[in-house]
């Protein structure tokens, strides 16, 4: 990946921190950037304090003793949908990027109001306390989802018609930004992420992540429907060069569709997972079909065009590689 610029904004709070797509961002930082200086809120229902130590060391910090910048790498575990926690945590941050979810179709539609609760709520709490605090970046990681049915590819000129609450939840947090930026002259980004896969991926429940570690463990692999339902599968370093373009350009309130311009059926994804494995280990993996799932949309990839006008986005990892990193990942972590 290239060099960061250096633009002296080195004050990072980044929700949801622990998580897959956070470590991941974590580590890229703390490779390229100098001097730089990140917090981490998160309330670890998903990632861990082992998550983030796999990137980086750090030191966990109290709301009562934050007071300006974060030193180093702080943790804080704080929950978004706690207002005083998110005004306490913007203390003396030059750019937010809101991670921090409740992730996926299938936990929203099983909870809808959990789903309102931490990415309504939760966005409205950590963009009001970036006004207060005058912190001048916000990205929020929205999806696909936010658009839903649509006759594909998915592009930021489409109507929204979410089909899930998760995909409706992620709408009003573009709502938000959309409105922070224009009414208070924050400079906010929505990115549209699709699919994200990669190696730091352990704890994910999305196809790849679930596939690879089911495969792995001899398990039969179910594909919701008749499996010709698609997706734009990215590649997790590609999206951490996304969000990285998005806090170095000059632009605010804009939408972008952050994926790879690529429809995948789950069938070729399944049976890529499936060659790759057979292939590597040895193991036979058996796939079979049952019900589709409910809120799950039929087609969905992105045109990318505006990102990669504005941001300069282009993905650069092809499937099967991103594949075989992942794999490779999850059978290092196995042994
Ligand atoms: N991974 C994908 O394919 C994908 C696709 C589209 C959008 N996104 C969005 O990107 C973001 C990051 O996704 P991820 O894959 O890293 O998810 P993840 O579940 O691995 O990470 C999310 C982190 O947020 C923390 N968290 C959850 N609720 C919280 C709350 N109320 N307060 C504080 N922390 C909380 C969790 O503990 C977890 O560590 C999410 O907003 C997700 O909706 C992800």
């Amino acid at each position: 990946m290239s060099e960061m610029k250096t633009d002296g904004k080195n004050r990072w709070l980044i929700s949801g921190g622990c998580g897959f797509i956070g470590i991941s961002l974590l580590a890229y930082l703390l490779e390229k950037k100098q001097n730089i200086q990140i917090r981490v809120l998160d309330n670890l229902t998903v990632g861990t304090k082992d998550d983030l130590l796999e990137v980086t060391s750090f030191s966990e910090t109290d709301l009562a003793a934050i007071s300006g910048s974060p030193k180093g790498v702080e943790l804080v575990v704080g929950d978004i949908r706690d207002y005083k926690t998110c005004l306490k945590c913007c203390d003396g941050i030059d750019i937010i990027v809101h991670l921090a979810a409740n992730t996926g179709v299938a936990p929203s539609v099983e909870n809808p109001r959990l789903d309102m609760e931490s990415n309504v709520v939760g966005i409205f709490n950590l963009i009001e306390a970036a006004r207060t605090n005058k912190v001048g970046r916000f990205v929020f990681a929205s999806s696909g989802a936010a658009v839903g049915e649509v006759v594909p590819p998915i592009h930021e000129e489409k109507t929204p018609r979410p089909v899930s609450p998760y995909g409706a939840s992620k709408l009003a947090g573009e709502a938000y930004c959309s409105a922070y930026s224009r009414t208070f002259g924050i400079k906010t980004v929505s990115l549209r992420f699709g699919n994200v896969y990669g190696p730091r991926s352990k704890h994910k429940s999305s196809v790849v992540a679930k596939f690879i570690k089911q495969a792995l463990a001899g398990k039969t692999l179910e594909i919701y429907g008749d499996g010709s339902q698609t997706r734009d599968y990215i590649y997790i370093d590609d999206l951490i060069q996304a969000i990285i373009l998005s806090t170095q350009t000059a632009v605010g309130g804009e939408v972008f569709q952050i994926a790879t311009y690529k429809e995948t059926t789950v069938n070729e994804i399944t049976h890529k997972i499936k060659a790759l494995i057979e292939s590597d280990t040895g193991k036979t993996v058996n796939i079979i079909y049952g019900k589709p799932r409910l809120g799950d949309v039929r087609r969905n990839y992105s045109d990318i065009s505006k990102a990669k006008q504005i941001l300069g986005f282009v993905p650069k990892h092809d499937l099967t590689a991103g594949l075989k990193n992942t794999l490779e990942y999850f059978m290092r972590i196995e042994r």
